[in-house]
């Protein structure tokens, strides 16, 4: 890979946010290049064998409700070999049995593919009883993990952890381009690579999503929802540190990835928040504005980059847009609903909720259901107590 460096960045207290980062080559041949050294030059090469060594340590976490088979198995052919694949599926089981599908399929593509994969489904009650003792929220009145994308990412994150992964990174099963899939993974990797903490998130903005428009196709930069939530991200850093910023671009990035010492620190939120609520926990526990709950890490320091792709996102489009406006209600709510979100702020999120006919005058945003930190979970139990076999090939433990 060669990357070009961030060109600027900011600090909010002991988390250090990176400008966003531009690709200038995909593969970057197995030799570094010693003039890219030079601290006079504007790009990095992040030679091949450094990828692969990060790629080895790291977990993909592919979430699936009910998507087309092609596409599930077109976003496993884009993931390293040396990555671990975790499937987290909330796919129907009646009347159609649409996971035994998804695990008839991961069964035979990697058994050809020689790939290692794990596969879960969010409502397994085995899956549930990991989490009974310590992290209760996670499940409903059934006993079961809740339904939501964000539970399950939650449940994978930990499963990544009881395997001793080092990074974790999450990509929607909903992909249509395969190359797409292999290029986040790889940014990912690059992200980790320049990091000089321990405590690392790298965060994908696409370089363009195509649409069509009167019949051509149109390459849009940015989304409503991603312009809003990134507005008042910059918005709230910048009343904090006093001076106007721009610089995050990647508020509601769904495709992004962790160091697991930091996965584990950082709170999750339920539904369309979740991300956005990974920048508010940063600005939260490291912003040096409130108490943190980890001191060690407050002297170290964070670092997020943010990455931009070459290819194009393109997933599906046919489940609507509906929802729109609930993302921007669930976005905005975490800011709002932050303790860091000074008044001027709540107003302002106020009215343009109002402006965009979300909510009535006066009314708040609907606050998400909040999940603590997974670090306190007892995972060395799991490694033992599960019978991993049943869930994929895994073979790593
Ligand atoms: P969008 O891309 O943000 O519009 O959201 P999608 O509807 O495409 O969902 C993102 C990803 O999460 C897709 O891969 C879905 O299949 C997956 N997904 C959605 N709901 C759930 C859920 O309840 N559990 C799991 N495990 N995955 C889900
Ligand atoms: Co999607």
């Amino acid at each position: 890979m060669r990357i070009g460096l961030p060109t600027h960045s900011e600090r909010f207290g002991s988390n250090l946010f990176y400008s966003v980062q531009k690709v200038y080559e995909l593969d970057a041949g197995p030799e570094l290049d010693p003039e890219f050294s030079s601290p006079f030059h504007v790009v990095r090469q992040i030679p091949h064998a450094a990828l692969h060594q990060i790629e080895q340590d790291m977990a993909i976490v592919i979430p699936v409700k009910n998507e087309k088979l092609r596409l599930l198995e077109g976003v496993l052919s884009g993931i390293p070999n040396a990555c671990l694949p975790i499937v987290i599926s909330n796919s129907q089981r009646e009347p159609t049995d649409r996971f035994q599908m998804e695990s008839l399929l991961l069964n035979n593509f990697c058994h050809s593919a020689k790939k290692k994969y794990l596969l879960f489904h969010q409502r397994d009650p085995v899956l549930a009883s990991l989490f009974a003792d310590n992290y209760q929220e996670i499940l409903d009145e059934t006993g079961l993990i809740r339904n939501g994308k964000a539970e399950g990412m939650i449940a994978a994150t930990a499963l990544a952890h009881a395997l001793g992964k080092k990074y974790i990174g999450f990509i929607d099963s909903d992909n249509y381009f395969p190359g797409s899939v292999l290029e986040y993974v790889r940014l990912y990797a690059t992200g980790f690579a320049q990091a000089q903490t321990d405590h690392t998130m790298v965060r994908i903005q696409w370089q363009s999503k195509p649409k069509i428009v009167d019949n051509e196709l149109y390459f849009a930069r940015l989304g409503r929802v991603t312009r809003i939530t990134n507005q008042y991200l910059n918005q709230l850093l910048s009343l904090h540190s006093g001076f106007e910023t721009d610089l995050l671009l990647t508020g509601n990035a769904g495709e992004h990835a962790m160091s697991m010492d930091l996965a584990l620190k950082l709170s999750f939120a339920s539904g369309f928040a979740v991300e956005t609520n990974h920048f508010i926990s940063l600005l939260e526990y490291f912003g040096g504005v409130l108490p943190s709950p980890f001191p060690d890490v407050m002297k170290q320091g964070v670092e997020v980059f943010q990455m931009q792709s070459r290819n194009p996102h393109f997933h599906d489009f046919s489940k609507g847009d509906d929802h729109l406006n609930e993302m921007i209600e669930a976005s905005l709510a975490v800011i709002y609903h932050s303790q860091l979100c000074p008044k001027v702020l709540k107003k302002q999120i106020q009215e343009e909720l109002k402006r965009l006919k979300i909510l009535r005058a006066g009314q708040e945003p609907q606050a998400p259901r909040q999940y603590k930190p997974l670090l306190n979970l007892d995972v060395n139990k799991w490694r033992k107590t599960l019978d991993w076999s049943r869930y994929g090939n895994y073979q790593g433990l």
